[in-house]
């Protein structure tokens, strides 16, 4: 008789068949990838986007390749439509296994010493990555709880170890993360849910993200063990581990997935 202490072969694999993964942000760069990867690996997956264009496209590239997936035009600052989109997700798919909080201010946020940053602007950075990832998490937490099973993966950032100038309101939010994601872990871990973080080096993705200068991206390649650029499949290929059922020992972790330039 099979020991349920001892893990079965099925609970070690990537294969994300039947699971439902909502990607917030997933209208392009690295959330489009997770997108794809995790339709790929069997998942119905939901492109939760403010930009209600790209999350389409991303959607209709994904079902032309024969996979599930839907986009949700949503606002992750808003409980309102954060609320809207989960119940679209549980209308079209009947359930919800997977969430990562990828939708940030990025690759078009205003950079400025700290003593210039404008108040707007520190507020808009802090709602959308950090409000907007406690939303979403909230939001399906009681979907996960009921079914014994969740995987819910945050994402940081390599600038948090680094401290790059110009960025404080976005180093302060991403190091934010990784706070909320130990204390997640440490309420959701009874249910079945774990609870990561991925903390990604400077990647290279189609949208060429401001300030990421041909300096700035030798300054980082000095700093990796690995000399090449980081690339959105890069990320990718760590968030399928953390939402697959072989990452289910592992909670609370912050994992850099930027070619060793950080230790954390
Ligand atoms: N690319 C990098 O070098 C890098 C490095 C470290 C961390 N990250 C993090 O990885 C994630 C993805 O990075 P990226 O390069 O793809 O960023 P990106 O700026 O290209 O994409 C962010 C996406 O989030 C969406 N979004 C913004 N506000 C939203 C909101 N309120 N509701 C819903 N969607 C919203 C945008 O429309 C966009 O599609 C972000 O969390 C970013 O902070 C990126």
């Amino acid at each position: 008789m099979r020991n349920p202490a001892l893990p079965t072969s099925d609970d070690h694999r990537t294969d994300l068949s039947g699971r439902v993964a909502i990607i917030t942000g997933a209208g392009q760069g690295i959330g489009r990838v997770y997108a794809h990867r995790f339709a790929e690996a069997g998942a119905s997956v939901v492109i939760a986007e403010l930009n209600a264009e790209s999350g389409q496209n991303v959607c209709t590239e994904i079902v032309a390749k024969g996979h599930q997936a839907l986009a949700v035009s949503s606002d992750v600052t808003s409980a309102a439509s954060v609320q809207s989109m989960i119940d679209k997700s549980m209308t079209a798919f009947g359930r919800i296994d997977i969430l990562v909080n990828n939708a940030a201010i990025y690759s078009r946020m205003t950079r400025a010493t700290f003593d210039e940053l404008p108040l707007e602007e520190w507020d808009a950075v802090m709602r959308t990555n950090v409000t907007g990832s406690f939303l979403c998490a909230r939001g399906v937490a009681p979907i996960m709880r009921k079914a014994g099973w969740g995987r819910i993966i945050n994402v940081s950032s390599g600038t948090v170890t680094m401290g790059r100038p110009n960025f404080m309101h976005y180093v302060t939010s991403k190091a934010a993360i990784i706070g909320m994601t130990r204390a997640m872990a440490r309420e959701l871990g009874p249910f079945g849910i774990n609870v990561n973080t991925i903390v990604p080096g400077l990647t290279k993705t189609e949208i060429e993200a401001d300030g990421a200068t041909d300096a700035v991206w030798n300054t980082i390649l000095d700093r990796q063990c690995i000399k090449r650029p980081g690339v959105a499949d890069d990320i990718a290929d760590v968030a399928l581990y953390l939402a697959s059922s072989a990452s289910g020992f592992i909670t609370g972790q912050s994992i850099a997935v930027d070619g060793g330039a950080t230790h954390l």
